[in-house]
């Protein structure tokens, strides 16, 4: 059974808040979205995530999350798998308005403006999950004060998968706060692995190498000199887009060394 924190009689570990869920959307068997309140102390700069959990037989558990959300956002948004045996989502995937989830104090991560220097073309590139934290950054104005092309690209193995992220898309555009700024100058690029949903069929490394990605988008061919990318994605999808930058002439940033490219896992493991 269900054991959701009682907002009333609990004390959240010390790292951590009590948020109340204000809606929840399942997009597949394996996808659904949700919204909390945002504490007024709750900063944070797009892009990065941030500890949610659960009190789950009297102990908390609690996982990395990218924000959705903007940062002038009133409300926090989060975009979650449904782990099969997951002992997190597992739980998470029955919250309903109302419920109370933990949220952490100090959000952290790389996929930030912070990190990049500054250039002419933005690339999110993302699959699965990993399109979380440019839902943020996305809605951000600071991209589009930076960088006058922003690229989000979205590859899953099923159109389903993708739904979540067209329709933020479809909405930004008429969105009374950023939709003008984005107007259009944000391209989103959509590709499947392992179904005919999308006219775009194959990996995203594929689709970079072969030209297609340039082709659809009407981008020149990457380049240090002009462009800046954010990447999010498996363990194994980091490693092989990370050797494709490395080979063309990118050099990783961070924090601390902000430079052309960025990269940032959206789970731990070996995926679903
Ligand atoms: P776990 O025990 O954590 O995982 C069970 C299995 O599911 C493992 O094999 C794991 O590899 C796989 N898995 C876990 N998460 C995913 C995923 N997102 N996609 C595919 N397979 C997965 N998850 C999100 O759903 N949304 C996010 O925005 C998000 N942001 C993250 C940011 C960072 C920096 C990191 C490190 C992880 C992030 N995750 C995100 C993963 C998240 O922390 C948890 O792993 C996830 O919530 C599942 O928790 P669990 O306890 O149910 O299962
Ligand atoms: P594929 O279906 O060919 O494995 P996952 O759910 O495993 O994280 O995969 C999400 C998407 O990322 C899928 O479309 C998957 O393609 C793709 N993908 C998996 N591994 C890589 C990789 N090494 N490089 C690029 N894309 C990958």
């Amino acid at each position: 059974m269900f054991d959701n924190i009682l907002l009333d009689d609990f004390t959240p570990p010390k790292t951590t808040t009590v948020e109340r869920v204000l809606s929840v959307k399942h997009w597949t068997d394996t996808l659904f979205s949700f919204r909390i309140t945002r504490p007024q102390a709750f900063r944070f700069r797009a892009g990065e995530f941030v500890m949610i959990g659960l009190m789950i037989a009297g102990k908390p558990v609690l996982r990395a999350y990218s924000i959705c959300s903007p940062t002038w956002d009133e409300e926090l948004e989060f975009y979650s798998i449904k782990a099969p045996g997951g002992q997190l989502t597992t739980e998470l995937q029955h919250i309903q308005p109302g419920d109370g989830v933990l949220l952490g104090k100090k959000p952290t991560g790389t996929l930030v403006h912070d990190a990049l220097v500054p250039g002419e073309h933005l690339y999110l590139v993302s699959t699965g999950t990993g399109l979380a934290p440019f839902a943020s950054v996305i809605r951000e104005p600071e991209t589009y004060d930076k960088f006058k092309t922003v690229i989000l690209t979205h590859t899953c193995r099923t159109g389903a998968e993708l739904e979540y992220g067209k329709e933020l898309v479809a909405a930004i555009r008429n969105d009374p706060l950023v939709g003008e700024l984005v107007g259009d100058r944000l391209i989103h690029f959509t590709s499947t692995t392992r179904d005919d949903s999308e006219t775009q069929r194959g990996r995203i490394t594929d689709l970079i190498a072969n030209g297609e990605l340039a082709e659809a988008t009407g981008m020149p061919a990457l380049d240090p000199a002009t462009d800046r990318v954010m990447i999010c994605g498996s363990d194994a999808m980091l490693r092989d887009l990370k050797a494709m930058m490395i080979e063309r002439g990118f050099t990783e940033g961070s924090n601390a060394a902000p430079a052309q490219f960025v990269i940032e896992k959206a789970f731990a493991g070996e995926g679903v």
